[in-house]
C-alpha cells in the first residue's frame, strides 16, 4: 500500500515484440540464456527476451542498479526447474505474453497478469468444458462473440492463479471471481487482445499503464 494515499498501486508495463533487440540478451543471467536458447520459434524467443528485459530494466530503474545485476529466481513450485513465477527481493512481479504483446506487472502486493490474443479458431466448447463453471458456460452460450467472451473468462482465471502462484495446478472451473483477499480487474490493451490483473490487496487499486518503450531505449 502507498501509505500516503491508502491505495494499492500496480504498474503494468506493456511492450511489443517489434521492440526486441539482440543486444538485450547481454543482461540475462545464465538460466535466462539457457531458456532463451531452448526456444525454437523466433517469436517465442522474442517474447521471452522482452519479458526478461522489461523486468530487469524496470527494477534497475527502481533500485538504481544495472539491469544485469538484478537477482531473479524462477523456481517452479512443482518441479524445481527455473520456469516458474519470476521473483525478486523487495517487489512482486507477474509476466505475461501473447501474440505481439508482453506485459509485466509490478507492485508491493502479489500480482497476477494475463494477456491473451483472441483466437477466433479456438474450440470454445471444448475449452469451456475444461475451464469454466456451469453458470459461466450458460452465460457464454448467450454471447455473440464467444471466442472473446471465453478468452475474457480465461484471462481472469489465469490472472488469479498467477497471483497465487498456483498456476494450472488449480482447477480453473472453481475460480469464478477473485478469491477472498484478492481483487480482479480487466485491463484495456489492443483491440484483438484481452487482459486481466489479480492483486492480493484490500485497499482500492490504482493501475498505472506504462509503455515499455520508456525502459527499452
Ligand atoms: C504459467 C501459467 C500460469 C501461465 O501460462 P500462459 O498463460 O501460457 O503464459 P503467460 O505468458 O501468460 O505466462 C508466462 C509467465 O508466467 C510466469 N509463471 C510461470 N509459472 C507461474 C506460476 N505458477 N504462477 C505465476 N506465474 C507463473 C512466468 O514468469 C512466465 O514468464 P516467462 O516465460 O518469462 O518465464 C500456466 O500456463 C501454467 O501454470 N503453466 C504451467 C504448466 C506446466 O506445464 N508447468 C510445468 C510444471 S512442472
Ligand atoms: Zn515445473
Amino acid at each position: 500500500m502507498d501509505t500516503r494515499t491508502g491505495m494499492t498501486e500496480v504498474e503494468v508495463w506493456w511492450g511489443r515484440i517489434g521492440q526486441v533487440r539482440d543486444e538485450f540478451a547481454a543482461d540475462l543471467d545464465a538460466v535466462e540464456r539457457q531458456r532463451l536458447a531452448a526456444y525454437v520459434r523466433d517469436d517465442d524467443k522474442a517474447r521471452f527476451l522482452l519479458g526478461c528485459t522489461i523486468v530487469r530494466r524496470l527494477l534497475a530503474a527502481r533500485l538504481s542498479l544495472p539491469a544485469a545485476s538484478i537477482e531473479l529466481t524462477r523456481t517452479c513450485a512443482d518441479c524445481g526447474k527455473p520456469h516458474g513465477k519470476v521473483r525478486v527481493d523487495g517487489a512482486e512481479l507477474s509476466v505475461t505474453h501473447s501474440g505481439e504483446l508482453v506485459g509485466v506487472a509490478v507492485s508491493d502486493h502479489p500480482v497476477g497478469l494475463d494477456v491473451e490474443k483472441v483466437d477466433l479458431g479456438i474450440d470454445v466448447d471444448g475449452l469451456a468444458r475444461l475451464s469454466l463453471a456451469d453458470e459461466e458456460i450458460a452465460t457464454l452460450a448467450k454471447s455473440d462473440d464467444r471466442a472473446r467472451a471465453f478468452t475474457t473468462y480465461w484471462t481472469r482465471k489465469e490472472a488469479v492463479v498467477k497471483a497465487t502462484g498456483d498456476g494450472l495446478r488449480t482447477d480453473l472451473r472453481t475460480i469464478t471471481g477473485p478469491p477472498a483477499g484478492f481483487q480482479l480487474v480487466d485491463l484495456e490493451t489492443d483491440t484483438e487482445y484481452v487482459a486481466a490483473l489479480a492483486v492480493m490487496a484490500a485497499e482500492p487499486l490504482v493501475v498505472l499503464a506504462k509503455d515499455a518503450a520508456q525502459v527499452l531505449i
